[in-house]
């Protein structure tokens, strides 16, 4: 292993932080300000070029208190910082605004002291990124001081040693008497001083997660962010910075991911000379927080990485963090298992009979776990009723003795059992309302906002927790459960709770969030054999927050393998395929009644972790012949296609085909997928190259028995689906080194 370097030179004032691949470097300016001075390629030492230019700008404030005529070359108005304050000389968008008890917002935090320790702490009751051993990362914790308003912040830094990974994140402790109202508080700032950055963000909706949008920065500020309550379909709480001429495998790129589930915000803020800001945090809108007297408030963590190989460096980095250091678990490297899930099969029309006959069809083909979707507790015939009451609906399952007797079939047919919740919700028409209406969000003399016909439950409550807690345990002490797909079908309205103060309503977003954590936390400690997935609606809470209690989650409602692409595609920027879910469903598609093949389905869906769900009695012995392949080949490359090296080969969003690849650590073994959405009489020439293989190894194709170079199939290429006919086509190509 290499190592982590933090060092701090007094003479010159700089921090620099380092390990084999990148440095993070900044400097203590005059009036113990921190000024941003680097991030990027390693560099070996620093010798003091790159200072903050002096100069005497109009209009920019010299520093509060300067005596009349000194330093007017200096103004933290474009002093590129590294956490900045309000209303203190700088008119760029602050990183931390407080209330102080006379009503003035100013903030102006200074540099004191710092410390360096071995590892990474942990943070208290939010998820974070870890280390296994003390020495794999350094950490750097340094503290600023607002000597008016009586608070310290610590920013901490944490650069692992053999990752290019630096993450961040901030707390601030009140040693006053008064309570501080804070009004924001980023996790991160940094002030870079590059002209031509464009930003990649990924924006989407219900059905439409994740897509790619990059655009050049223009001056003045440009936010992502997402205030729903939770991280969202419509923006993920992620972006990367590039330069206008980096690609997939070439050029800078740098992440910024929030491990976060709650509101977000992103902010890019391009001065007047050229400089950019980037802040990322818990998003200011409806956030306040009164910090008591000795009391500290702990931000989510940033982590950032730098790539000089282009956005598949990034997300190669992003995708072994977080699966080898924020995943956790017994499942965290398990072979995740092949599902058939009964929602697109079924609905909510069935019972155990029902079930039954799918998994007598389904079961010689394969697959190894069922999983029994909404619709199999309280008196759950439609989406209007019974979240809350999570007792199991005794008329589904008269054939099969009860909830359990299902499950024990199940595991008797050599299967897994799994079982759909829904914990954060509640119908108006159920037990739980019935007995505790104030259990739900709400605001009392106003009407709450339907949403699919539920309700949102009051997670920032604990007693709320605890009801929900008590009974998810009564069904999972008794029905044996190895799976759990954890769902969340609406956005948050009317965001207030009962049992906070008329003051504290602007807690209750990120309180909801600790909640929902919290629960996580005592489910999986408590039951460490389930494996949970995620999911809201599909895709609407895929973030690093909830993969650090749930190893992988339902990507998005949408199905279509064509649409799938393009969701997927955008999703492997910052998320490793381990955690991505994809199900092979029916044809017509139920999201927007496509045709396509079932081998393009396959193809799809087996770039994730693969599923089924869909009637497998609807199907022809031809289909079944062909889905009994398709789980014999992933089984036989599951450990490739679920942990290998992943590397998007050409974009859906530019193409009419796109490719992408999975490579295994030894590069001994390659796929390659190829997918072409139309078919065309006259087609174009198009040639997919290969990346991240051994140019002097030969490796030879399975089906063809065909041989190329590895440098070969980097540099020539091989034309894209050589037999043109047909729609939405899939080429599926397992290469071994010779
Ligand atoms: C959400 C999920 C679906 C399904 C339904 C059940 O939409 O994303 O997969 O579980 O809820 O109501």
């Amino acid at each position: 292993m290499t190592k982590a370097k933090i060092k701090f030179d007094p003479k010159t004032k700089v921090f620099y932080l380092a390990n084999d691949s990148i440095s993070y470097i900044f400097s203590v300016e005059e009036g113990n300000l921190l000024c941003h001075l680097y991030f990027g390629d390693k560099i070996r030492d620093y010798h003091n070029e790159l200072r903050y230019p002096r100069l005497d700008r109009a209009f920019s404030p010299n520093l509060p208190g300067e005596p009349h005529k000194t330093h007017r070359d200096f103004s933290k108005d474009v002093l590129p910082q590294e956490y900045s304050g309000n209303q203190t000389g700088d008119f760029r968008t602050p990183a931390i605004v407080i209330e102080a008890p006379n009503g003035a917002l100013a903030t102006d935090f200074r540099y004191v002291t710092y410390r360096i320790i071995d590892g990474k702490p942990d943070l208290e009751h939010l998820p974070h990124s870890y280390v296994k051993k003390s020495d794999e990362a350094k950490t750097l914790i340094v503290t600023l001081s607002d000597e008016v308003l009586h608070a310290d912040l610590e920013l901490t830094y944490t650069i692992y040693a053999d990752r290019p990974v630096i993450t961040r994140n901030v707390k601030i402790i009140n040693h006053g008497n008064d309570t501080l109202s804070i009004k924001k508080i980023a996790s991160m700032q940094m002030d870079i001083p590059l002209e031509n950055i464009q930003a990649i963000s990924l924006p989407g909706a219900h059905m439409r997660e994740r897509q790619i949008q990059r655009q050049t920065l223009p001056q003045g500020v440009t936010e992502f962010n997402g205030r729903r309550g939770t991280s969202s379909h419509h923006m993920n709480p992620f972006i990367a910075l590039v330069r206008p001429e980096t690609t997939e495998n070439t050029g800078a790129a740098v992440g910024f991911q929030l491990v976060y589930s709650g509101n977000h915000q992103f902010t890019l803020d391009k001065d007047f000379v050229g400089q950019t800001r980037i802040l990322a945090g818990i998003n200011e809108n409806n956030f306040e927080w009164q910090l008591k007297p000795n009391r500290s408030f702990q931000t989510p963590e940033v982590i950032m990485v730098y790539s000089s190989h282009g956005l598949n460096g990034m997300s190669q980095a992003y995708h072994s963090l977080l699966r080898e250091r924020v995943a956790r678990g017994k499942f965290q490297y398990a072979p995740r298992p092949i599902v058939l899930n009964n929602w697109e099969a079924t609905y909510f029309n069935f019972d155990a009979h029902k079930i039954q006959q799918i998994l007598d069809a389904a079961q010689p083909l394969g697959i190894e776990m069922f999983v029994l979707d909404d619709g199999w507790f309280g008196k759950r015939d439609s989406d209007d009723r019974s979240l809350g009451d999570w007792h199991e609906y005794d008329q589904k399952f008269k054939d099969s003795h009860g909830l359990k007797g299902l499950a024990e079939q199940v595991h008797q047919m050599g299967l897994k059992f799994g079982l759909w919740f829904e914990p954060e919700m509640i119908s108006t028409d159920s037990d739980l309302y019935r007995q505790h209406p104030e259990y739900v969000l709400h605001i009392p003399g106003r009407q709450m906002s339907p949403s699919r016909d539920q309700y949102v439950l009051d997670f920032s409550c604990p007693e709320v927790v605890d009801n929900i807690f008590t009974q998810m345990c009564a069904v999972l002490d008794q029905v044996p459960i190895d799976y759990i797909k954890w769902d969340m079908n609406r956005n948050l309205t009317e965001v207030y709770s009962t049992v906070l103060g008329p003051k504290q309503q602007g807690e209750v977003g990120h309180r909801y969030v600790l909640g929902v954590y919290d629960l996580a936390d005592r489910l999986t400690k408590r039951y460490p054999n389930i494996l949970f997935e995620g999911c809201s609606g599909g895709g609407g809470r895929f973030d690093a927050g909830i993969l650090y209690y749930f190893p992988q989650s339902w990507t998005s409602d949408n199905t279509d393998p064509v649409e799938r692409i393009g969701i997927q595609y955008g999703t492997t920027l910052a998320y490793p395929p381990s955690s991505i879910t994809a199900h092979v469903s029916a044809s017509p598609n139920h999201q927007n009644h496509r045709l396509t093949s079932l081998q393009m389905r396959g193809a799809v869906a087996m770039s994730g972790v693969l599923g089924y769900e869909l009637n497998v009695n609807d199907l022809s012995p031809k289909e079944k012949a062909i889905i009994k392949q398709q789980i014999q080949f992933y089984k036989a490359h599951r450990q490739l296609l679920q942990y290998g090296t992943f590397y998007r080969l050409a974009s859906p969003f530019k193409h009419n085909e796109s490719a992408w690849e999975f490579v295994s650590p030894d590069k001994s073994e390659f796929i390659l997928f190829v997918f072409r959405i139309l078919a065309s009489a006259q087609p174009m020439i198009s040639i997919t190259k290969a990346a991240g293989l051994q140019a002097d190894a030969n490796y030879q194709e399975a089906d063809t028995g065909q041989i190329f170079g590895g440098d070969e199939l980097m540099h020539v290429g091989l034309y894209n689906l050589p037999d043109q006919l047909g729609d939405f086509r899939a080429h599926v190509k397992y290469f071994k080194r010779v």
